[in-house]
């Protein structure tokens, strides 16, 4: 059954932004944000406190936090990979950080420099230090239809670390599919089990779009109870550490989905489109979102 309302996260500041390879004004990075929360998004993935030497698209995360005006009811939130990340998401006021797991051990060690078990090691201190500051914690887990490195992926493992994340004290954990490799078919091999064990508002899903197959893999885990979805404006981005991945499904093709089942969201399609057009232009990089692609030619005419 269809839930009857979705909460898009919008992950293009971060997740679309990190993989740009030219230069990125701090100043564009804020005008995206305020742009977003404008047009009603709620939950906006702002940057990431990490090494500045893995990503350095994400090293003046601290500026941006600085330079976002925030509007009451809307999440900043920030990747966290360790407790030095933490403290640096808490110092710039994040309103809620992300921890990041990978379902490959060949992918941990590629992203985090350690093995999964070290990986959760050190998140627990961070979901510790995030308790005691009244921070709440999002989980990812990356590579969940696979991986670039080792290829398949079994949906157990994903279960097993999904649970890990949330007795840390995760609020909830969404399921990346990083390399966009994922079906209808893997989609649903992978939530069975998932919800057998956890329940859907604790589920997120995160769907990259290599393979053009993130949008019925959405509509998939729409149908099976998901209710939050990850969606990146103008479907920027990729994963430094999965070459070849494409960004993630474009926010404005999720909403042109969820407009056409009558599922509520609560965002305006028309200012993320001008959002998207605007970041797009900025960067002199195409837009990958196709319903902006058709509304913006109609606006032309
Ligand atoms: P490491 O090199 O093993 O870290 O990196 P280390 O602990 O050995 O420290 C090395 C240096 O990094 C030290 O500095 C630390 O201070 C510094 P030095 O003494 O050499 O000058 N350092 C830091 N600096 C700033 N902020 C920090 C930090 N931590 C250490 N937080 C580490 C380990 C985890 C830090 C590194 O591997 C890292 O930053 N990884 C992040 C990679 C990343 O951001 N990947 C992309 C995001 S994940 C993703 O896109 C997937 C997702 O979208 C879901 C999906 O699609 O599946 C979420
Ligand atoms: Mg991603």
């Amino acid at each position: 059954m269809l839930p009857s309302k979705v909460t898009l996260v919008e992950v293009g500041p971060r997740d679309g932004l990190q993989n740009e390879p030219g230069t990125i004004a701090c100043a564009d990075k804020i005008a995206l944000i305020h742009a977003l929360a404008e047009a009603g998004l709620t939950r906006i993935e702002a940057g990431a406190f990490v090494n500045p030497k893995w990503v350095p698209q994400m090293a003046d995360s601290e500026a941006v936090f600085a330079g976002i005006e925030r509007r009451s009811g809307v999440s900043y939130s920030a990747l966290t990979p360790n407790l030095k990340g933490f403290e640096r998401a808490r110092a710039a006021r994040a309103s809620e950080v992300a921890i990041f797991a990978a379902a490959s051990e060949a992918f941990s060690r590629k992203n985090l420099n350690c093995s999964i078990d070290d990986s959760l090691a050190r998140f627990s201190d961070v979901t510790r230090a995030a308790r005691a500051a009244n921070i709440p914690v999002r989980g990812y887990i990356s590579c969940v239809l696979g991986c670039p490195y080792s290829g398949a992926v079994d949906p157990a493992l994903c279960v097993e670390i999904a649970q890990a994340l949330l007795a840390m004290g995760c609020f909830e954990v969404s399921l990346g599919d990083t390399i966009g490799v994922g079906t209808v078919a893997s989609t649903r091999a992978l939530l069975e089990p998932m919800l057998k064990a956890i329940g859907p508002e604790q589920l997120a899903v995160h769907m990259h779009d290599t393979y053009g197959q993130a949008l019925a893999n959405v509509y998939q885990s729409l149908q099976m109870g998901i209710s939050v979805v990850d969606a990146s404006v103008a479907g920027l981005g990729g994963c430094p550490y999965a070459q070849g991945a494409s960004g993630n499904l474009a926010t404005e093709d999720v909403l042109y989905l969820l407009n056409g089942l009558g599922i509520e969201h609560g965002v305006a399609l028309d200012k993320i489109v001008q959002a998207g057009d605007q970041i797009c232009r900025t960067l002199g990089i195409a837009n990958h979102s196709r319903v902006a692609q058709a509304l913006l030619a109609n606006f032309k005419k």
